[in-house]
């Protein structure tokens, strides 16, 4: 018998961003507009940019990248009369594992981006653009390209657009594959031809961003949002979701669901909406741990199925909502190697920059080896929990505190799993030390 979702997880649904994802061909230019494409952009061409600035403030729209800063508030930073180029960069780089929204929204329908570019590029008066795309997402650059090159051809993009008197030229461009090319300044720095490696702040992009000049970056949904918005107005994206966390989201949800994907709702919706929404659990599965929003936010647990997943209710039960990518696993998954996986990807993407970051990964993941041989200790504990307590907060950037989600999260929640690898109840995974990089 085929899963029916309930009525009331059916009623969580929005699709917005996801309205085009269906249609035929919705990724072509012509499509896109008999689909009511490129409106948006004629209607803010209407409007004076500071009224675009506005709007999206009264929208209470929050950056979809992870952190959720307000959008409008954002371009607002953005000095004018100040006779330096602006710069509007997009943050497609899409890193965070588990996080599947942005590659899919720019497969399905490239052209809802690359119109909210040139309105946001419009409102903050940039005359150039660049979506950074990371390395390894050959098909969807090539979407990309393909969209942009066909909005020049329709005069969308280049000089003097639809008449308005504004220019706008947007470039894709490829990283190298890279987790901390997702950090805004590290993206700046790999844009300019640098290795991507964080900055330091103050100053911030808006003033010294691009080229050190003003500079928004915003993730790929965020920017996808501003066409809606403009067409819909503020009051109608405020109609969804939650007061301080207003509007539609992506969630993707992967792992031991029977239908994994991307599930858009208003925010504030809860994982047992999102768990029906994708067919239920696995059968023979029984929910254990998820992530609200990638690796790097604190795991949870079944005791939170009924939060809502919005900034605020995410941060009342001491996690983040970061790109919600909510990954599912059960009590048939082992918490501790999937927490030594998770670690191995910090300490291999950690850029090495600074101290805590470079040598904390290093050691938990030899840690976490050692517990998972059965070689263990219960100083071990402590002693990964000291080397989170090092990282939080004294890393240079947001990568470092990051990797101590998993940790903190796993050892709070079960630290029974680890006592049974260290006590021996549990047989060991691994034999022998851990060699090379892990
Ligand atoms: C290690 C690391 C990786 C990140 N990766 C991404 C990413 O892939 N995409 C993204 O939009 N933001 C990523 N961010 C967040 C960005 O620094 C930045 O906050 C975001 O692009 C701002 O856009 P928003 O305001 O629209 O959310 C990452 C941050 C860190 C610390
Ligand atoms: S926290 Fe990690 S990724 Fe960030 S600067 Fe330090 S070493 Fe690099």
């Amino acid at each position: 018998m085929t899963y029916q979702p309930s009525q009331e997880s059916l009623s969580k649904l929005t699709p917005v961003l996801t309205k085009r994802w269906l249609s035929p061909d919705a990724w072509k230019i012509d499509v896109y507009e008999r689909l009511d494409g490129y409106t948006a952009l004629r209607k803010a061409f209407k409007a004076h940019p500071d009224d675009l600035i506005q709007l999206v403030k009264d929208s209470g729209l929050r950056g979809r990248g992870g952190a959720g800063f307000p959008t409008g508030m954002k371009w607002g930073f953005i000095p004018q009369n100040d006779g330096k180029p602006h710069y509007l960069v997009v943050n497609a780089d899409e890193g965070e594992p588990g996080t599947c929204k942005d590659l899919p929204l720019m497969m399905a329908d490239p052209h809802a981006l690359v119109e909210g570019v040139i309105i946001a590029s419009y409102a903050i008066r940039a005359n150039f653009a660049a979506i950074y795309i990371r390395g390894e997402a050959v098909h969807a650059a090539r979407r990309l390209r393909a969209a942009v090159e066909q909005a020049y051809a329709k005069g969308y993009l280049g000089k003097n657009i639809l008449g308005s008197g504004f220019d706008l030229d947007l470039v894709v461009h490829s990283g190298a594959g890279a987790y901390i090319c997702g950090e805004e300044t590290a993206l700046l720095d790999s844009l300019e031809g640098y290795r991507g490696q964080p900055r330091l702040r103050p100053p911030f992009p808006a003033t010294h961003g691009l080229y050190a000049s003003p500079t928004v970056v915003n993730n790929v949904e965020t920017i996808a949002s501003v066409p809606y918005i403009v067409l819909g107005g503020s009051a109608w994206f405020r109609s969804m979701g939650t007061e301080k966390s207003p509007g539609p989201k992506i969630y993707s949800i992967s792992g031991r669901v029977n239908q994994p994907g991307q599930f858009e709702c208003g925010l504030g919706v809860t994982l047992r909406q999102l768990i029906d929404l994708a067919g239920g659990m696995k059968p023979g599965h029984k929910l254990k741990f998820w992530t609200p929003g990638g690796s790097s936010t604190p795991m949870l647990t079944d005791e939170h199925l009924d939060t809502p997943m919005d900034f605020e209710g995410m941060a009342g039960v001491g996690t983040m909502l970061g790109t919600t990518a909510v990954q599912v696993f059960s009590d048939q998954d082992d918490i501790v190697y999937a927490t030594y996986r998770w670690i191995a990807f910090y300490h291999h993407e950690s850029c090495g920059k600074c101290t805590p970051c470079r040598e904390g990964n290093y050691w938990m993941v030899r840690i976490l080896h050692r517990i998972l041989a059965g070689q263990g200790t219960h100083q071990d504990l402590d002693t990964l929990l000291d080397a989170c307590e090092n990282l939080l907060g004294r890393s240079f950037c947001a990568l470092g505190d990051g990797a101590t989600s998993p940790v903190t999260s796993s050892i709070k929640y079960f630290k029974q799993d680890y006592l049974d690898y260290i006590e021996g109840r549990k047989a060991p995974m691994f034999h022998g030390e851990l060699v090379g990089a892990h």
